[in-house]
């Protein structure tokens, strides 16, 4: 099961530095004996290409062995909902300095969902899970990312939340900036089609439809923006396994990647 508190915040406000080990990790005292006698646990980094089931699998794999999940995408998402209630796109363009000025006091939190079992994403206190989920937040997502002042204070959290390993990230850099140390990373892709039918009908399922070629659109947008900005920009990191899904149910993909997670953890068991 995922280990996080319910109604406890997994993650500090997006400026500041954290403080909050002891919440995040409540085993993180464990006495150095303990060590011997457990296997070692490792990070698990995933990235790929928008729209590919990165998420789906991260958290399977991460329920399966008892891991911390953290969808790094969500807190990029976030902090793109931040924006635009603050009125920060002024004719589609977002106002960096003011975006900048305004971080210290976005707060992007988790907590689980007793039903589910996964984490909801919070914004100041207020549930945006769904909020974030939508094309609009989608079609405005990339330029925010680009930014190095929300790269370096959401990378400094995901960090934070990582250092006593145990935990499944996915995202775009996790492999290649976030963690280059990573025990096991993936790239996960598929063709940009595919992609954008699986959007397509997580929306429809949400209730929350779009037209398919919109989503295509921005599916290819996002592709190339991720791909081409400066800082921390997608790619492949060369020690990263490359999976394409286009053609491989959920439960095959899931088969893989505990397959190569149990690979990984054998060889590093103490
Ligand atoms: O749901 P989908 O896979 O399409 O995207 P996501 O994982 O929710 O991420 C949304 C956006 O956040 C991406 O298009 C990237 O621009 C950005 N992102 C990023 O720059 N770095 C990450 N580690 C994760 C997401």
């Amino acid at each position: 099961m995922n280990q996080q508190p319910s109604n406890r915040p997994l993650t500090p406000a997006a400026g500041r530095p954290s403080d909050s080990r002891r919440e995040t990790r409540p085993e993180g005292n464990r006495p150095p004996s303990d060590i011997n006698s457990r296997p070692k646990k490792i990070i698990v980094a995933i990235d790929g290409h928008s729209s590919c089931g990165k998420s789906t699998m991260a958290k399977d794999l991460a329920r399966a062995v008892g891991y911390i999940y953290v969808d790094s995408g969500a807190m990029y998402r976030a902090i793109t909902l931040y924006a635009m209630r603050h009125g920060l796109f002024k004719d589609g363009r977002l106002d960096e300095a003011g975006l900048e000025a305004l971080l210290p006091e976005a707060r992007i939190t988790f907590v689980r969902d007793e039903a589910t079992g996964l984490p909801r994403t919070f914004l100041n206190g207020e549930d945006v899970e769904d909020a974030i989920r939508g094309l609009d937040v989608s079609s405005h997502v990339s330029p925010v990312a680009t930014l190095p002042a929300v790269r370096a204070a959401l990378t400094r959290m995901q960090q934070e939340m990582g250092r006593g390993r145990g935990i499944v990230m996915d995202g775009r850099d996790i492999g290649t900036a976030v963690f280059p140390d990573a025990e096991l990373k993936v790239f996960v892709t598929a063709s940009a089609e595919v992609r954008a039918q699986r959007r397509y009908d997580e929306l429809q399922a949400k209730g929350q439809p779009a037209a398919f070629d919109d989503i295509l659109r921005n599916v290819r947008e996002r592709d190339y923006i991720d791909s081409h900005r400066a800082v921390a920009p997608l790619r492949q990191a060369p020690d990263a396994l490359l999976l394409d899904n286009s053609h491989m149910t959920i439960d095959q993909q899931r088969a893989w990647l505990l397959e190569r997670f149990r690979e990984k953890t054998k060889s590093s068991d103490n």
